[in-house]
């Protein structure tokens, strides 16, 4: 794929039914249990592979600790790290750690796609349903974390929703010869939304009240507990979005707050939508139907 087009990874076609797949993320600590921040930073890295429709395979531990970071501390990231990406059927083959003050750590991944099966930000089709893969609201939720506001079952369920696999959904994507796909990360879903808009040249329009939030979410964001990526992203992303004017200001912020580990934005032909839904079910990925697209541009967001 050229540089031009926003994409979640890197593709090399080696064959007409083989292309490579490369991608790297890796970010500070999203919550305060090392094995989970490391489960989450894999799943996080795994996903930009998942979002084009691919399959990893082997991946490398990319790290930052702090000199006098206890041992057991950097073991328990790499074992999140590690654990996670045997869930996914991926070998940790080895990596490289460097001294930080603050600890960073992900993968770099590489796998394979078939180009012809390959979903991209510019794959949406006029009339296509679009379906998110987990609930929004992890940016909100991990800053309530940090500013010790956070209510215990808030931060469990975020870290469940942040640890998951995007594996079942982008399988299920490529089942149904899927087209259009992204997963949500730090642009939020309105950036990530954006990017498909543009690079599909047609317009997301956006029910709010089906738009899927963890439970802590509505409450954190009426009290303004945003990340500061939040108001970068509307900022960034802002100016070529429509609201209704019932859609509040809480409910709108949310809709910029960045994701760690979100996931997948995907279209589905409305032919397929009832077959997709039943087989999602059977795999037990849930499927949040939030939309449909259609011709015009930028992003439309209706109560
Ligand atoms: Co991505
Ligand atoms: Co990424």
């Amino acid at each position: 794929m050229g540089l031009a087009s926003p994409d979640d990874a890197a593709v090399w076609r080696l064959s007409d039914d083989k292309a490579i797949v490369v991608t790297t993320d890796f970010f500070t600590p999203v919550v305060d249990t090392p094995y989970e921040y490391g489960s989450i930073a894999a799943a996080n890295s795994l996903s930009d592979v998942y979002a084009m429709g691919g399959q990893p395979f082997m991946a490398l531990n990319v790290a930052a600790l702090p000199d006098h970071l206890p041992v057991e501390i950097s073991s328990e990231i790499m074992r999140g790290g590690a654990e996670k990406a045997r869930e996914a059927g991926v070998v940790i083959a080895g990596g490289h750690t460097v001294k930080d003050k603050e600890p960073k750590f992900g993968l770099v991944v590489i796998g394979f796609v078939d180009p012809r099966k390959m979903l991209s930000k510019g794959g949406l089709k006029v009339g296509d349903v679009l379906v998110l893969t987990k609930p929004l609201g992890g940016g909100v939720t991990t800053t309530a974390l940090k500013q010790e506001r956070a209510e215990e079952q808030h931060i469990k369920e975020a870290i469940e929703w942040m640890s998951r696999l995007n594996k079942t959904a982008g399988q299920l994507a490529v089942e149904f010869e899927l087209r259009g796909g992204t997963d949500i990360t730090g642009f939020g879903f309105l950036g990530h939304g954006m990017e498909m808009a543009q690079a599909s040249g047609v317009c997301l329009a956006i029910e709010n009240t089906k738009i899927p939030l963890l439970s802590g979410a509505r409450g954190y964001a009426e009290k303004g507990i945003f990340p500061g990526g939040a108001f970068d992203n509307k900022g960034h992303f802002g100016e070529n979005v429509r609201f209704d004017a019932e859609v509040d200001e809480p409910a709108q912020m949310l809709l910029f707050d960045p994701q760690t580990s979100g996931g997948l934005l995907l279209g589905v032909p409305p032919e397929k939508l009832m077959e997709f839904e039943s087989r999602a079910k059977e795999l037990g990925q849930p499927v949040w139907v939030i939309g449909e697209v259609q011709a015009g541009q930028g992003i439309v967001v209706r109560l």
